[in-house]
């Protein structure tokens, strides 16, 4: 038997990454992966960009890169980011390889096995498995429709073995589909400033929103600045051009930076320098913006199809969020009911979504549910969520 790490030992397989097998089949319409319809990347666009680049960048492409993230990637990225307001200036900017790995560097960084960490409950899977490969003790904090609750973040704070760090996803949520308000993330500032706990602020989607009433809403912690915060902000270009190029990024203070990039030096010396090639020249072609443009449209489509069909469907009982961008929606369904039977009816009947005890980081709490919009067609989803809605009638009544 090999004798593996403890902290390897305690790892196990998501719910989430099982069921992308069941997701691949034909005859189930899957509301359960994060990712974006294939038949919305830019393919033709990112050919052409391609082929007009000269034979030097073409080479560079195939070549190692240095760790931090090409040069040329960098600048046009800070440019991107300045435009949101960002501090790009007082910080450091990181390529990392997704921001999944930017979670990951942050996890080692700051995490000794069995130290607290915060985070939202429910939580992106993602996040609690990297933070668990560092043994962290997870204590999750309960979200509400505003975002994070204070008095129960409030109490955590109180106690006594200080957390090493608070993650949240104030921006289309996942899974919870929430957006912060603007309020809760003065409250929040208001609570960590000078505490000594660094905030991780995951903002994956934020550029997928629907509404522009919302742009002041979607205004980054990062952004805003806060004195006394070290605020460790990451993005990723997976939702706004392809997962499959493998490019995230983050935004942290300079010493939080020099220690992330020596992790990373010795995760994997640099990221893929092709997608870096292509997303720099996707950012300096002016593509970055019309192309989120049109997705934002296409996304808030399929959440319309999904929110009109499960107002059709769904019992009076369960609550759930109508998404203002992103791509989930978050169902609560009667205290002790158990998704997870919900989900194995619901295969049969050809559909499938994630169980809510996935996000829960404490893997118990199974009465909510996550349905995601992104990857089907207005006439998948009204075909869909009827079988779900059935679903719930027969376990929940
Ligand atoms: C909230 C959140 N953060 C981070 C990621 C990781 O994205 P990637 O590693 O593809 O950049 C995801 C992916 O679904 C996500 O939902």
């Amino acid at each position: 038997m090999p004798r593996f790490s403890k902290a390897v030992s305690s790892l196990r397989s998501s719910e989430i990454r099982d069921l992308m097998t069941l997701a691949s089949r034909p005859d189930i319409i899957s509301f359960a992966g994060g990712m974006p319809g294939n038949e919305l990347f830019p393919v033709k666009e990112v050919e052409e960009l391609f082929r007009e680049l000269d034979i030097k960048k073409k080479q560079a492409a195939f070549q190692y890169g240095p760790t931090p993230g090409l040069p040329s990637l960098l600048e046009s990225l800070n440019g991107f980011l300045e435009k949101k307001g960002l501090p790009v200036k007082e910080n450091r900017l990181l390529i990392t390889t997704g921001s999944q790995q930017g979670l990951n560097l942050l996890g080692k960084a700051f995490i000794d096995p069995g130290e607290p960490v915060l985070v939202e409950n429910p939580c992106f899977i993602g996040a609690l498995s990297a933070f668990r490969s560092y043994e962290a003790e997870l204590r999750g904090v309960p979200v509400d429709s505003d975002g994070i609750s204070m008095n129960a973040l409030h109490r955590e704070l109180e106690r006594k073995e200080k957390p090493k760090f608070l993650y949240i996803t104030p921006y289309f949520h996942n899974p919870a589909g929430l957006l912060y308000t603007t309020e809760r993330k003065e409250v929040l500032i208001r609570a960590l400033q000078g505490s000594d706990i660094p905030l991780i602020e995951d903002d994956a989607y934020g550029d997928l929103y629907f509404y522009e009433e919302d742009r002041e809403r979607l205004r980054p912690i990062k952004a805003i600045n806060p004195s006394g915060i070290d605020v460790c902000y990451t993005g990723s270009f997976s939702k706004i051009l392809g997962p499959g190029l493998r490019l995230g990024w983050m935004l942290v203070p300079e010493e939080i930076y020099g220690k992330c990039e020596l992790i990373k030096q010795s995760a994997d010396a640099c990221s893929p320098s092709f997608t870096q090639v292509l997303a720099d020249a996707f950012i300096r072609s002016g593509q970055i913006y019309s192309y989120v443009e049109s997705v934002r449209q296409e996304y808030k489509r399929r959440a319309d199809a999904m929110v009109s069909a499960l107002t059709e469907y769904l019992p009076d009982y369960v609550q759930w969020n109508k998404p203002r961008g992103g791509f989930y929606i978050w169902l609560t369904l009667p205290e002790g009911a158990d998704a997870t039977k919900i989900m194995m009816l619901a295969i049969e009947g050809g559909a499938v979504f994630v169980a809510g005890k996935t996000f829960d980081p404490a893997g118990t709490r199974n009465n909510s549910l996550r349905l995601s919009y992104c990857n089907n067609t207005p006439q998948q989803i009204a075909e869909g969520i009827p079988i779900v809605a059935n679903s719930i009638r027969k376990i929940c009544g």
